[in-house]
């Protein structure tokens, strides 16, 4: 029997613990990040799955570069997006990059979950009653990717697509506007846990690089909260609450 794989981005767990939960109910899953699966071979698998949050109304630019990368064998393919509430071309986007390799995603869908994009704002009262329904709603999803079942995805609005365009094209330089307070007891957490590899610690302090893909995880989980944006000093954190650090830190 094939194996199935499922790629993931995740920066604060939503997008994890949905791929884990997906991995699980189908069993025989391969689970992996995808900053450590650049050069994969994909010819194997009979379904291949992406999970990954929404950013400004589309995709990750280190997800769009990673499907870009890929070569891609007929097989079964999904998307599950996790975004806090606005999905725009999320999806869509997903299906284009897709087409453009010659196939198409069989199924795609969508979960509101907690927001986390805490430069913007604070975790949300809305959150955990956000996540409870993603939990309700994973065992369907699952089995629908389990009986191959079609969902198109359609296409994605090009206006929107240069609205996410301008914030992938600054993504990297989102880390000039970080600030490391005295607060800071030099854990190394930050460094460990960034998926890009962005942070080093120099004289115990952390040093940020130029791939920061925004993906909020040093922000969010720094146990010292020393970790700022120009407006986050007071926003409450958020990260999935099934998720630790541990889970994230790559491997
Ligand atoms: C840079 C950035 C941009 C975001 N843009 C959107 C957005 O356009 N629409 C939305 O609903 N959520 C947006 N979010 C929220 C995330 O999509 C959402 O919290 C996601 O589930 C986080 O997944 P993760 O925990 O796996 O990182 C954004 C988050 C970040 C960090
Ligand atoms: S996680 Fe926070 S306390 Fe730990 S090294 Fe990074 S900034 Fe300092
Ligand atoms: S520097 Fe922080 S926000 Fe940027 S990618 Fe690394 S963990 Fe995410």
């Amino acid at each position: 029997m094939k194996k199935n794989i499922i790629f993931y981005f995740s920066g604060t767990g939503n997008s994890l613990v949905v791929a884990r939960e997906i991995a699980t109910a189908l069993g025989n899953t391969d689970l992996v990040s995808i900053p450590d699966s650049f050069g994969v071979d994909l010819f194997n698998y009979e379904r291949i799955g992406f999970v990954y949050p929404i950013y400004f109304g589309g995709v990750p630019l280190i997800v769009k570069n990673f499907i870009e990368s890929l070569d891609i064998p007929p097989s079964y393919l999904f998307a599950v997006a996790t975004c806090g509430g606005s999905a725009l071309n999320g999806l869509k986007e997903i299906n284009a990059l897709i087409c453009a390799k010659g196939h198409s995603l069989n199924f795609g869908t969508i979960l509101s979950m907690g927001g986390n994009y805490i430069l913007l704002y604070g975790k949300s009262e809305k959150a955990e009653a956000s996540n409870a329904q993603t939990t309700k709603e994973l065992p369907d999803i699952a089995s629908a990717i389990r009986d191959k079942s079609q969902r198109p995805c359609g296409k994605p609005n090009p206006i929107m697509t240069l609205f996410t365009n301008r914030f992938r094209k600054g993504v990297h330089k989102a880390t000039r506007t970080y600030i490391v307070s005295d607060n800071c007891t030099s854990c190394g957490l930050c460094a460990k846990i960034c998926p890009v590899h962005n942070i080093e610690m120099k004289d115990n302090k952390p040093i940020f690089g130029g791939k920061c893909e925004q993906c909020m995880a040093c922000l969010q989980f720094c146990p010292q909260r020393a970790i700022n944006g120009t407006k986050t000093a007071k926003r409450k954190r958020y990260h999935h609450p099934n998720i630790t650090a541990q889970d994230l830190i790559r491997k």
